[in-house]
């Protein structure tokens, strides 16, 4: 038994009878299952930025760094653990600058350089075929990100016909010539990225209208036709998801939304990614926790244009952002336990929402952002934001159940109060009942009393990630500082408690 179960099974021994009166009380109503959660939702972006995904995920298969066909191995087994069910891919802002011609035929033919984005060449050794050699390896589906801001009607057709075509199309024979004889899966395929800025600095009303005419001619079979999906708007901005739900029904499938966390909550000093103080782990929490306000705005907007539930709300690029300072390349930034209480909250907030959010992905896959997996040429380290992931998995397409929470706590400093406890149940395929617990506050531990209607509930078992520092994380030189601990615990006189650490995460069965 590790030293963090031995030593909640033993507090949970003694205290259980003393926290009865302010116990923060759980019910779960396991006999009313609600809208199953999309899988997607655990989706992930993998953007030709920095080295996300050269070094981070692609060495080129001549590299001494274990790799398939140029694949680090490492990072694609870890990967393999998520059960990553989507990928978000060439971009982001580098999407509306790709060519995809020149990530085809021979590698060492293709032109060498896109461009430098973010101080890593952006080589065309990663195209279509690797890509979806990496997707296939995975088990994930495509997310593919088309070019509107410097590509024309026809490149995104052609590309498109490339992937998908049958067979007796030009395009289906020259993937055949590449190597490809049966057509690639694109589950999504998104028409731009970031139209009010990165991607063409447009208005939502011009917008709409290329995208029409560009959707009209994304051409595929029409039993692997990609969902389309149209570029939103940035956070609370409700204008693009306004005209696009309106002027776009019967031609999208989802708008996106993109929305980061930021400590400090203003772009020009974002906060650090390490070493801050209590301050920036409850504004950061708070920022995060805005998510839910800020679906519910754009689901007034998307039940008003679309009241038959026909679009999603893709949230596809999400996640913290902070300040870089000396970073390794483009927007790398370490990623702590506060990270991985960002990914449990927002995780909560989407099973929520599950109705209109089919898919969210997070920013991003490798040494971007959010990441799941840093990696310094040989070296690799995987985050506390991917152990939150990894013990999230039974929560990918199970089907959510309403829960209350009563008596919760509430977390307060300087100006901000957030609640104490955030939970999220639900059935999954294995049939189990999963509970999802987080604990904001970075002192107190809390108890909370689990009730199950329509079933009795004897023991709970899973697994927790919590850490005496706010900011614990991993490190190449010490990659195992925090990682999840197993946590397991018994009903006594037929009551479910379970103690759920100061700033901690955790998902366990719940035993019926
Ligand atoms: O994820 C990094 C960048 O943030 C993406 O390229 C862009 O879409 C967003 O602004």
């Amino acid at each position: 038994m590790n030293i963090i179960r031995q030593s909640l099974v033993i507090l949970g021994m003694i205290a259980a009878p003393a926290f009865a009166a302010s116990q923060v009380s759980i019910s779960i109503d396991a006999g009313k299952p609600g809208t199953v959660i999309n899988k997607n939702v655990y989706g992930q972006f993998a953007e030709h930025l920095g080295t996300g995904v050269y070094e981070g995920m692609w060495v080129g298969p001549q590299s001494n760094i274990p790799n398939t066909r140029g694949w680090r191995n490492d990072v694609v087994g870890a990967l393999k653990e998520l059960h990553v069910p989507l990928v978000r891919w060439p971009g982001g802002c580098f999407a509306d600058t790709y060519h995809w011609r020149d990530g085809i035929g021979q590698q060492d033919k293709r032109p060498s350089n896109v461009h430098a984005n973010g101080s890593v060449d952006q080589i065309n050794a990663v195209g279509t075929h690797e890509f979806f050699d990496l997707i296939e390896m995975l088990g994930a589906e495509a997310y593919v990100n088309g070019n509107v801001g410097t590509g024309s009607v026809q490149e995104m057709s052609d590309w498109v016909e490339y992937m998908t075509a049958e067979g007796g199309s030009p395009l289906a024979r020259l993937r055949a010539q590449n190597g490809r004889e049966k057509p690639f899966k694109v589950a999504y395929f998104g028409i731009g990225n970031e139209l009010w800025g990165c991607g063409g600095n447009m208005k939502p009303d011009y917008y709409a209208n290329l995208y029409s005419n560009y959707e009209h001619f994304l051409r595929a079979p029409e039993k692997s036709r990609p969902k389309m999906i149209a570029s939103g708007g940035s956070g609370f901005d409700t204008a693009w998801t306004q005209v696009l739900s309106k002027e776009l029904k019967d031609r999208t499938t989802g708008i996106s939304v993109h929305q980061y966390t930021i400590p400090t909550g203003k772009w020009d000093v974002k906060g650090k990614d390490l070493g801050f103080k209590e301050g920036e782990w409850i504004s950061t929490l708070a920022n995060t926790l805005k998510m839910d306000q800020l679906i519910k705005d754009h689901v007034v907007v998307l039940d008003k244009n679309d009241p038959e539930k026909k679009i999603g709300l893709m949230i596809d690029e999400w996640g913290t952002w902070y300040d870089e300072v000396g970073a390794k390349s483009a927007l790398f930034q370490q990623n702590s336990l506060r990270d991985a209480l960002v990914a449990a909250l927002n995780f909560h907030i989407f099973h929520e929402h599950a109705q209109r959010v089919p898919m969210a992905t997070i920013a991003q896959m490798v040494n971007v952002l959010q990441a799941m997996i840093l990696t310094d040429k040989e070296k690799m380290v995987l985050t506390p934001t991917y152990y939150t992931f990894q013990m999230y998995v039974p929560f990918q397409d199970a089907r959510s159940l309403p829960l209350a929470i009563k008596d919760n706590t509430s977390y307060t400093l300087g100006g901000l109060t957030i609640p104490g406890v955030s939970a999220s149940a639900a059935r999954a395929k294995d049939g189990k009942l999963y509970l999802a617990l987080v604990n904001t506050d970075p002192h107190k531990a809390t108890d909370v009393a689990i009730n199950v209607a329509g079933a009795k509930v004897t023991a709970a078992t899973g697994k927790l990630l919590t850490s005496t520092m706010m900011d614990a994380h991993n490190t190449f030189q010490s990659p195992q500082a925090i990682k999840p601990a197993t946590f397991s615990t018994r009903a006594a006189s037929g009551k479910l408690s379970i103690k759920v650490p100061a700033k901690a995460v955790m998902v366990v069965a719940l035993e019926e």
